[in-house]
């Protein structure tokens, strides 16, 4: 009797097991070495990398290049903190990245793309591959490069063959979702005129507003994230010719100006924006919102009010979408950051779901045309289908 449900409870806990390891499966390193005679360098100097599985079958000629995530370094000071870390250096990467989700290539797990060519850039600049400055300061040995990183990479895929690219897609998730907002015109310039090109945005559109002390505390850091990077002439010139460059990190000013197709999928409630842009912690030095911001459910109702006050600033953020349907959305009201690399956020049975779709068939209906998606989620806690974040409470958020 014993041994029957153990040995029941093991076969249970072996298939969990497998199902998670068959999700999921290791893509190694690719150093892009010859960008180092171009200057295209992380914060450290050394090489820029990404992770490519390569396409087959009937996805030979397509190209999904997603941009790895991690926040920005706004100053000399937490440039310095990352410049040896993954986010500022080649040599601290792991070698081997699982991909699942859309960088699935199991055609169950992520039915339009998985036998597409897919790559997962890595983030090693700190300004969302923006930055441009030539000098290079001794004392710190900091590169400010992320532009040129982007570029050589980018040259790097079309000679590997994305230079016959009849489909592509440059996707990104967090600071990674702002590069293919931010870069989504120049990514297009630059793949031949004949491919199908398209973006899409994760977790990117973080809005300017201001926090809950009433301070433009993510003004200011992207102020300083843009003076040190020396990113302005990077930004798309149909926002920076009307506005102050660092206004032009944010996708509300560039969004309306991108003439490429764009999709996003943010969460109304994005848990890293209500962390860092909402109550980030200089704005609550008595630490009223920290059991919040671990688990929506442990918000107050004057916490919620200002969260529900926060969703309508972020609605109405969105850019306009008119008669056109070129621009996609699917925004719904999970507390979440970043739904589209795992697998249970972007295609599974209990995924969660617009108007009964999930964020990989409304992903795939828009890029091959066969219908528009721009769903708003009615407000929480409405939407059963969210996985809602509950963070760690030793890992106090800050920026
Ligand atoms: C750099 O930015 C961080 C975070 O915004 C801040 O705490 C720090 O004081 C800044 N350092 C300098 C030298 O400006
Ligand atoms: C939602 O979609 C699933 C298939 O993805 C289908 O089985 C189900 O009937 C749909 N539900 C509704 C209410 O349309």
């Amino acid at each position: 009797m014993f041994h029957a449900r153990s040995a029941q409870l093991l076969y249970l806990l072996v298939s969990v097991l497998i199902l998670l390891k068959t999700e999921g499966f290791n893509v190694g390193i690719t150093y892009v070495t010859n960008a180092v005679a171009k200057g295209a360098v992380c914060l450290d100097g050394s090489p820029p990398a990404y992770h490519f599985d390569k396409g087959f079958g009937a996805g030979t000629n397509n190209w999904l290049v997603h941009i790895e995530g991690g926040g920005w370094c706004n100053n000399v000071t937490t440039c310095l903190a990352r410049k040896n870390t993954r986010l500022g250096s080649s040599k601290k990467m792991v070698t081997q990245l699982s991909f699942s989700g859309l960088l699935s290539n199991k055609p169950q797990f992520n039915p339009d793309f998985y036998n597409w060519n897919r790559i997962k850039v890595r983030y090693c600049d700190g300004a969302s591959f923006t930055g441009d400055v030539e000098a290079v300061d001794r004392a710190t040995n900091l590169h400010y490069r992320g532009a040129r990183i982007f570029l050589a990479v980018i040259e790097d895929l079309l000679a590997k063959g994305m230079k016959n690219a009849e489909n592509a897609i440059l996707s990104g998730c967090s600071a990674g979702g702002l590069t293919s907002i931010l870069h989504c015109d120049s990514f297009r310039a630059l793949v031949p005129m004949g491919t199908k090109v398209k973006c899409f945005s994760d977790a990117g559109y973080f809005i300017n507003a201001k926090d809950v002390s009433g301070a433009l505390h993510i003004e200011g850091v992207y102020n300083e994230v843009v003076m040190t990077h020396g990113s302005a002439k990077n930004l798309p010139a149909s926002c920076t010719s009307k506005m102050r460059p660092s206004l032009c990190f944010f996708p509300q000013n560039v969004a309306q100006g991108i003439q490429t197709p764009l999709f996003m999928v943010n969460a109304a409630y994005d848990s890293w924006q209500i962390k860092n842009i909402l109550a980030p912690g200089v704005a609550d030095p008595h630490g009223l919102w920290h059991n919040c911001k671990i688990d929506v459910k442990n918000c107050s109702p004057t916490q919620l009010k200002t969260m529900q006050d926060f969703r309508l600033e972020f609605l109405s953020a969105l850019p306009a979408l008119g008669s056109s349907t070129s621009k996609g959305m699917f925004i719904n009201s999970c507390y979440a950051h970043c739904q589209t690399e795992m697998q249970e956020l972007w295609l599974r049975n209990d995924s969660p779901r617009l108007s009964n779709k999930t964020i990989a068939k409304a992903v795939g209906d828009w890029y091959y045309d066969r219908s528009p998606f721009q769903k708003i989620d009615c407000p929480y806690p409405c939407d059963n289908t969210c996985h809602n974040r509950v963070f760690d409470p030793q890992e106090h958020p800050s920026v």
